[in-house]
């Protein structure tokens, strides 16, 4: 299997580092995807990183990943809280899905506690601030590597 992981943001994360940074912090997505391209190098993992602030773009990235990937990260941010369709594409992925966020939904408002696509990823982190992402990929990389065992 290709070591390759997609990670996948969803709407509005392409504003991190401006948008409430005292939820959100002050990195940016580009720096996010630094350090988890630099992580992925030591893991000798390949990565796709995107972002869109549309859902169907979302899906599609997420059928891709179903040919060609052995594990997802995904913050689907607001999709989160109501994409049945971003779940029902998940429910068709068959590698890891690993679920971020880089607040701690669980302390906001009680609209962001519940999560679609929770009931598919076999991990969830909140509240790590972006390391979230990092945590995930390890995770990815441990599951991965035990699989090939
Ligand atoms: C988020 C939390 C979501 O509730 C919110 O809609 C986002 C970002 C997070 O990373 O903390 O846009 O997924």
């Amino acid at each position: 299997m290709r070591r390759l992981v997609f990670v996948l943001n969803g709407p509005n994360l392409n504003l991190l580092g401006k948008r409430q940074p005292h939820i959100y912090g002050h990195e940016t997505l580009a720096d996010v995807e630094k350090s988890v391209r630099d992580l992925a190098g030591e893991l000798k993992l390949e990565i796709r990183f995107h972002q869109s602030n549309r859902e169907y773009e979302i899906i599609d990235w997420i059928h891709e990943a179903r040919e060609t990937s052995c594990g997802i990260i995904v913050n689907p941010a607001a999709f989160t809280h109501y994409s049945v369709a971003v779940l029902d594409a998940l429910n068709a992925y068959d590698h890891p899905v690993m679920e971020v966020h880089i607040s701690n939904v669980h302390k906001r408002e009680e609209f962001r506690h519940h999560s679609f696509v929770s009931s598919r990823a076999d991990g969830v982190i909140a509240g790590f601030g972006t390391q979230g992402y990092l945590l995930a990929l390890r995770r990815v990389a441990f599951l991965v590597d035990q699989k090939a065992k």
